[in-house]
């Protein structure tokens, strides 16, 4: 710029710096490229210091003139400024407020849901076939003692039935239950029969890992200690319970020997084209019923006991017990 501006040039220069400013500033479009034009036109060397520059040419009648107009007008440059930013705040806002609108009466979006793992909801469908037939659900500890794991259920000491549970023991008397056979003892001693119980629950058992065994796996067991039950009552029960599990496989019952049990069976399930052996069970032995202080001329009563993986796996056609413990979630999507 040249610096021999008359007072007319001047305020030419004012009235176009003028319009320049007031257009751009209407097309900015965010408040950085605001803030880049209050600079360039107001900061100290922005258009307008420049051209006040201009202003020791004039004679000292004309400059106040050309300062109050470069007042004024920078007073206008301020307000359109402000207004601007102002106004590109409420766009921003009234934006972000279309944006998240929410549609209350949309269709939902089918948020991924969890769901059960497939050992509980197996857990639950056996309990509430018991709970249909008038059984109560009764827990006990997981960590044990010997009285209650063995003793207490006519295995004592040095008996061979022992050795079919290898045992995890934990110091002193304590050890990890074996299976839930001890509710049917912790049970008895704290009610008095009529007694109609199904206990479920983890066991332990030194057992090295394959496809078909854990050693920590679940059991669910089973007790009805009346007067004058015999073996057609555990027969009828536990069909009515397998057939309602199953559907219609093959059923069948084999003597077996269990030392809390007399007589004892076993029995096995036909899946696929093969004898699955899927719970224990028999008529309470009436050692069990002495030891408990219950005169076994008056009552009696069966037990059972069953392993909820082996349920699980031939419900869903699981092959591999393995599946069921390690959250794979391509796995557990399934169920
Ligand atoms: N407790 C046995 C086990 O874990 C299973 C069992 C068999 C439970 C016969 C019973 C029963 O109640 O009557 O191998």
């Amino acid at each position: 710029m040249s610096s021999t501006l008359s007072l007319k040039q001047l305020i030419k220069e004012l009235e176009i710096l003028e319009s320049d400013a007031a257009k751009e500033i209407a097309a900015s479009k965010d408040s950085e490229s605001i803030e880049k034009l209050r600079l360039g036109f107001l900061g100290k060397k922005g258009k307008l210091s420049i051209l006040l520059g201009e202003m020791k040419n004039l004679s000292s009648d004309e400059r106040p003139l050309i300062g109050q107009r470069a007042n004024i007008l920078k007073t206008q440059l301020q307000d359109l400024i402000k207004e601007k930013l102002e106004f590109l705040k409420t766009q921003a806002l009234n934006q972000i407020l279309i944006k998240e609108t929410i549609d209350v009466t949309a269709p939902p979006t089918g948020a991924p849901q969890g769901h059960r793992h497939p050992l509980i909801t197996t857990t639950e469908q056996i309990l509430d076939l018991f709970l249909g037939l008038g059984y109560q659900v009764s827990e006990g500890p997981e960590i044990e003692n010997d009285y209650y794991n063995f003793e207490a259920l006519n295995i004592p000491p040095d008996h061979p039935a022992r050795d079919m549970q290898d045992t995890f023991y934990l110091g002193g008397e304590y050890l990890l239950r074996t299976h839930t056979s001890p509710v049917q003892i912790r049970c008895l001693e704290k009610k008095k029969p009529p007694v109609r119980i199904v206990s479920p629950g983890r066991v332990y058992r030194r057992d090295a890992v394959d496809a078909t065994h854990s050693p920590v796996f679940h059991q669910v067991e089973v007790l009805a200690i009346d007067e004058g039950l015999d073996f057609s009552h555990l027969r009828g029960t536990v069909l009515a319970f397998l057939k309602a599990f199953f559907g219609d496989l093959p059923i069948r019952f084999r003597a077996s020997y269990f030392p809390f049990t007399e007589p004892s069976a076993e029995v096995d399930v036909q899946w696929r084209g093969k004898w699955l052996e899927v719970m224990g069970c028999g008529m309470v032995d009436p050692a069990v019923l002495e030891e408990l202080e219950l005169d076994p001329e008056r009552w009696s009563g069966f037990a059972a006991g069953l392993g909820v993986e082996r349920f699980c796996m031939v419900r869903h056609g699981v092959d591999d017990i393995r599946k069921l413990y390690t959250s794979d979630l391509r796995f557990l999507e399934q169920f």
